[in-house]
């Protein structure tokens, strides 16, 4: 079954956790997918998780399309959510019309990061049936890739629950809480009516969203985060044996070559000799 956005609120009522991962290729996307993850997110994070970028601001609306295409050939169940890019939603106009793109190349959903300043963006994209995530609390577009916790003082945590507020009423179907106190995440995620996803803004979420690189172990994962695999390691042995094996003759082995009969080798072979003879 196809998971929509209705079975995602469906979800928060019944007080199920949403489950989200990030995912930049295709077999990534159909592990995911035959796992039973609820939501895959191609995030703009490909840019410093795959692309090898020093930042999100420099990922381009091209890189996300790539990556999506990529992804949307793995999935059947999921729903798959992506990320607006740098600069991609300056507009209502440009929002509307990159958003679109991605919805003809297979995704559900845009997330796009920011706070009462995309309120007019969330509207209008809401009016065009387009299905939005919003995204509040640490924004790596525009904090940069360090990232400090919101809603650790009064006035902080005020604002952050009147833009979850203000984001949802504009028509937001799900929002992002990134790097947020667990205590104010737990109350906007009680207020809000849509679902809220957490990223180390604590255990009350509705869901919870992680970089696949982190969980894999694949670089150096931040602190909300948790390893469930040991994929550096691995790779790197896995490339090492290899390189050692070359090196000793030890691949490749008959296993893995194939053979041409010896009867037609032997012809060749003829063929070979005459072949010498006429030069
Ligand atoms: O791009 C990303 O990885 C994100 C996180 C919130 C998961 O936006």
């Amino acid at each position: 079954m196809k998971k929509d956005i209705t079975y995602l609120h469906t979800k928060k009522q019944q007080k199920q956790p949403i489950t989200v991962l990030t995912c930049y290729d295709y077999p990534t996307a159909c592990m995911q997918d035959d796992a039973g993850i609820d939501i895959i997110f191609v995030g703009d994070s490909v840019g410093t998780n795959i692309l090898g970028y020093k930042s999100e601001m420099e990922v381009t609306m091209a890189d996300m399309l790539h990556h999506l295409k990529a992804v949307r050939r793995g999935v059947t169940e999921a729903y798959l959510l992506i990320d607006m890019p740098y600069a991609s939603d300056r507009n209502a106009k440009q929002a509307v019309a990159n958003a679109n793109l991605f919805l003809d190349n297979g995704a559900d959903a845009v997330k796009l990061e920011g706070g009462t300043e995309k309120v007019p963006i969330v509207t209008a994209l809401t009016e065009q049936n387009i299905e939005v995530c919003a995204h509040i609390g640490h924004n790596p577009q525009i904090h940069g890739t360090k990232a400090a916790t919101h809603g650790k003082t009064v006035s902080k945590a005020k604002q952050l629950i009147q833009i979850a507020a203000a984001l949802a009423d504009a028509g937001a179907k799900l929002i992002v809480l990134e790097k947020i106190t667990e205590e104010i995440s737990q109350i906007i995620t009680e207020t809000l009516d849509i679902p809220t996803i957490g990223i180390g803004a604590g255990r009350y979420c509705n869901g919870q969203v992680l970089v696949i690189n982190d969980i894999l172990g694949i670089g150096t994962p931040f602190k909300h985060a948790k390893r469930y695999q040991d994929y550096d390691h691995l790779t790197f042995e896995a490339i090492s044996q290899y390189i050692y094996d070359v090196e000793n003759g030890d691949f490749p082995r008959d296993e893995n070559v194939s053979h041409i009969a010896t009867g037609k080798l032997a012809r060749v072979q003829k063929w070979l000799e005459s072949e010498r003879c006429n030069i």
